[in-house]
């Protein structure tokens, strides 16, 4: 999980674990995208906090949905819909048992980690924050765990207070505590920044948000394709992360929310399925999940998602965890002996993620002549403008890993870094 516990623990060890259990050159053959060629060179794709490559099951998954078991869910009597109700429904138990939730009711299918938390601060939100309430986030958070609370907090003259950062890109643990204070509505943190990589204590927030009765949301768009994930044994309230970061299609997500809070919570939007019965004077709510699921969803995403947390289960998420710990502290490595080369972001407790600036030479040109060495990197400010602010710097390169990168991928990063010097130097 960090790159520094990682290279403690000796190369040697884990080059020995993770080839024994994870052929990579195999995983790789499972990806269609990875042979193609960029600008005439093989793709080195390391934008993975962006979105994954998606393996041949996922597709194939899809396809046969379409060809095969197409319906609207739910409704129907026939053949076709009773395929497409179990389809969907099995995902729903795939993806409780992916994080670990006590039940499958406890998951609500929503568009991806933005729509997640947009659900959640205009229900639990809007029904729970108030004037002169505070609802307290992070300074590393995605602008989709910051701007979804500020039109919160304007809508209801709340304030918005945020948890500083240190010079690595850690949480200051203690203005954390100092923070929650008895206004205190909320908690929105990232399980993992997806500009510095850095992987938050959330279990330990948690537990002090609880002690003062404050519900915890996590955010782990960035941690669910890199870590086993266990909400119960976080015990956080809510949980939001996307399909299409863990090899899944665009467009699928997962809220996980304790179903008490679910529960008394309004509905999100109105329309088919959300209800058990309508008349003029009165709707009823269905129960949950459907509750805060209204009109005909994404099915094919979902089967897609399924699909996508069957292959990560295939390879194991504790084996895809140490290759890509492997990947990291290479990478670190590496990087840091490449001159000019600042590293964004050196938490201890690391994943996924490798943010740098070089002395002199703006990002996007960096990534620009990286295109043209097959290279995709992610350059700007990663949604993450206040990080960026914070290190007083406009935008960095990003390079982000997942399960199919290797070392050698890794070289040619860095080589084309070298050829960026030389070209710009
Ligand atoms: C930390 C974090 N949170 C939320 C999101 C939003 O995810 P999506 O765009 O899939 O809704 C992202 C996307 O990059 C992210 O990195």
């Amino acid at each position: 999980m960090s790159a520094n516990v990682a290279m403690s623990r000796g190369p040697d060890v884990i080059h020995r674990d993770s080839s024994r259990m994870f052929d990579v050159e195999k995983i790789r053959r499972s990806f269609p995208i990875l042979s193609e060629e960029i600008h005439g060179r093989p793709l080195v794709y390391l934008d993975n906090a962006a979105t994954t490559q998606k393996p041949d099951a996922v597709i194939e998954a899809m396809n046969h949905y379409y060809r095969h078991d197409n319906a609207n869910i739910h409704r129907g009597v026939h053949l076709l819909s009773q395929r497409a109700t179990d389809g969907y429904e099995a995902v729903r138990v795939a993806a409780q048992s992916f994080i670990h939730a006590r039940s499958s009711s406890e998951i609500v299918f929503v568009r991806g980690a933005t729509e997640a938390i947009n659900l959640v601060t205009h229900t639990y939100g809007r029904a729970n924050v108030g004037p002169g309430d505070e609802v307290l986030i992070t300074a590393m958070e995605h602008h989709s765990n910051i701007v979804p609370w500020q039109i919160l907090c304007d809508e209801k003259r709340a304030t918005l207070r945020v948890v500083p950062i240190n010079d690595r890109g850690e949480v200051l643990i203690e203005t954390f505590e100092r923070l929650l204070g008895p206004r205190t509505r909320i908690v929105s943190v990232a399980h993992v920044s997806n500009a510095l990589g850095t992987v938050n204590p959330v279990k330990q927030i948690v537990r002090m948000a609880h002690s003062r009765n404050i519900p915890v949301l996590v955010d782990g768009a960035q941690a669910a394709p890199h870590m086993p994930i266990n909400v119960q044994d976080l015990d956080c309230d809510f949980y939001a992360f996307s399909g299409h970061k863990i090899y899944g299609p665009t467009g699928i997500g997962v809220l996980y929310g304790k179903a008490e809070l679910l529960e008394n919570m309004p509905p999100y939007q109105g329309g088919g399925d959300m209800i058990s019965s309508v008349t003029f004077e009165k709707t009823i709510y269905n129960k949950l999940p459907y509750k805060f699921e209204a009109g005909t969803p994404n099915i094919a995403g979902v089967i897609g998602l399924g699909a996508a947390i069957s292959y990560v289960n295939s390879l194991g998420i504790d084996a895809i965890a140490n290759h890509e710990d492997e990947l990291l502290s290479y990478a670190t490595n590496q990087l840091s002996q490449v001159r000019g080369i600042t590293l964004v972001g050196t938490a201890r407790e690391k994943v996924g993620a490798l943010s740098f600036v070089m002395e002199e030479i703006h990002p996007h040109d960096i990534g620009t002549i990286l295109d043209q060495e097959g290279i995709a990197v992610r350059t700007g400010h990663h949604c993450a403008q206040p990080v960026m602010d914070r290190f007083g710097i406009p935008a960095t390169v990003r390079a982000s890993f997942g399960l199919y990168n290797t070392k050698a991928e890794i070289d040619r990063l860095v080589e084309g870094i070298e050829k960026v010097r030389e070209i710009l130097g």
